[in-house]
């Protein structure tokens, strides 16, 4: 015998809206809408028009998109823009100025601590992170803290040296 099937329908589910979001980008009081799935990454660089900060694997791979959030390094690609609301954002963008380089910036030039440049915005702010976390103490160390910065084109010596350099300016190494 046939079975009987009851009818059974459901409405439209809408998108969900746009939610508003205030961060301060780089010292500058900064208020979006965005849908709720975009990335901070996408919000810095598709809305801010932040494009220093790469977007490499977009899965927490690479760390292109290393930026610091409350002064602590972060993939922006993994983060929800929306689940930083009144957070302080520094980017790559916010580091220095042309005149007057960051002391990472200046030591990345100095040590040539680049080829194509893509992984760099990442690794400095990575290294802006690392070097505030106060762990990294010797040449070792760095490359182990630094091992979530993929560099394709092979700068890593390079890449440590700078921030040793930076390191010792600082007064963060013994
Ligand atoms: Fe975020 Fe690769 S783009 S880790
Ligand atoms: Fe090319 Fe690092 S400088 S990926």
């Amino acid at each position: 015998m046939a079975q009987k099937h009851t009818r059974r329908s459901r409405n439209v589910v809408p998108a969900p809206g746009k939610i508003s979001v205030a961060l301060i980008v780089n010292g500058l009081e900064t208020k979006l809408e965005v849908a709720p799935w975009t990335t901070l990454l996408d919000a810095l660089r598709d809305r801010l028009d932040l494009t220093g900060t790469k977007k490499g694997c977009d899965h927490g791979q690479c760390g292109a998109c290393t930026v610091l959030l409350d002064g602590r390094r972060i993939n922006s690609c993994l983060t929800f823009a929306v689940m930083k609301d009144g957070a302080k954002v520094t980017t790559i963008e916010g580091l220095g100025t042309e005149g007057a380089l960051h002391p990472l910036q200046q030591a990345f030039i100095d040590h040539d601590a680049f080829q194509c440049g893509y992984c760099t915005p990442g690794q400095i702010c990575s290294a802006v992170g690392l070097i505030a976390e106060g762990k990294a103490k010797t040449a070792d160390e760095i490359r182990e803290l630094m091992s979530g910065n993929i560099c394709r084109c092979g700068g890593y010596p390079n890449i440590v040296a700078a921030i040793q350099q930076a390191m010792d300016q600082t007064g963060s190494m013994p």
